[in-house]
């Protein structure tokens, strides 16, 4: 059976991309920082490890336990809603370290087996966001803008190797704990002269019809790891897929 590595399944999207491989038959390899399997399916071809994808020791623990693997999802990530401003810069940094770091040290923890295997995919899970400058979320927006520069390039390398490598963009999620986990981690103390613009940005935001919805990352993740036709970057979600029409971009 085929082998993935998942990053970040203690919730949202994380969990609904490991039910959805297990499903199809594959073995999962659900990692969170702190290893619990409530919330996953259960069965024989579930194993839950811990990893922090900011922490070198956790990877390579983490890569080394896993064993052989044929695809590698990089769905850990926080938000920040936040101007400029109201950012303390050390939560910045913490941001960058999980978003964009922690992604390119898990890919390049699993590149020597895929390259060596001459087989292998990577995705990794960015956002719409990336289409559209969007105020209160510069910083989030800037990190996942280089995740896809980071993706995109490296594509390049990766497929001398025989090794796929995809962007899956998911709109906004009203099911997951992303809002509520990044305000619990990253603060929202938006300075006083932003206050009226942000409030109103915040409830456009919450007024928006269209939405993701977990189980369109999970398919839109599945479509990017089996389908070699796949484009480079796949929309998750009606908003999403509505924005990437707006841009002109392929929907798949
Ligand atoms: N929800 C949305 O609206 C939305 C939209 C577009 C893109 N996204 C992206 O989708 C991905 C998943 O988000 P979600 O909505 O499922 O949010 P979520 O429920 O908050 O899940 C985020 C996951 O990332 C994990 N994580 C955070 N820091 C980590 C670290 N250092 N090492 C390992 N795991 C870490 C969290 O684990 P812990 O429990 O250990 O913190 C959690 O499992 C993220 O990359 C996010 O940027 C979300």
């Amino acid at each position: 059976m085929p082998r993935i590595l998942i990053t970040g399944c203690s919730s949202g999207f994380g969990q609904a991309i490991a039910a959805q491989f297990l499903d199809q038959g594959w073995d999962v390899i659900a990692t969170m920082r702190s290893p619990s399997a409530a919330g996953l399916p259960e069965g024989e071809r579930l194993k839950v490890l811990a990893l922090d994808v900011t922490d070198p020791e956790s990877i390579a623990a983490a890569v080394a336990d896993a064993g052989q693997i044929d695809a590698l999802v990089n769905n850990a990530g926080v938000g920040m809603l936040n101007v400029l401003e109201g950012a303390d810069i050390d939560r910045v940094r913490e941001l960058f370290e999980t978003n964009v770091l922690g992604a390119m040290a898990m890919t390049r923890a699993v590149m020597p087996a895929m390259r060596t295997q001459r087989n292998g995919v990577i995705v990794n899970v960015s956002s719409s966001v990336t289409l559209r400058p969007l105020p209160a979320l510069s910083i989030y927006s800037a990190s996942k803008a280089a995740l896809n520069a980071f993706t995109e390039s490296f594509a390049l390398e990766a497929a001398e190797f025989g090794v796929r490598v995809r962007l899956v963009l998911p709109g906004s999620a009203k099911a997951t704990s992303f809002g509520q986990n990044a305000v619990a981690r990253m603060g929202m103390d938006i300075p006083q002269a932003y206050g009226p613009f942000v409030q109103a940005y915040v409830q456009s935001l919450q007024s928006e019809a269209k939405k993701t919805e977990v189980g369109d990352v999970a398919q839109a993740v599945w479509r990017a790891v089996t389908d070699e036709t796949a484009p480079m970057k796949l929309p998750a979600g009606a908003d999403a897929t509505a924005l990437f029409r707006e841009e002109g971009l392929p929907v798949g």
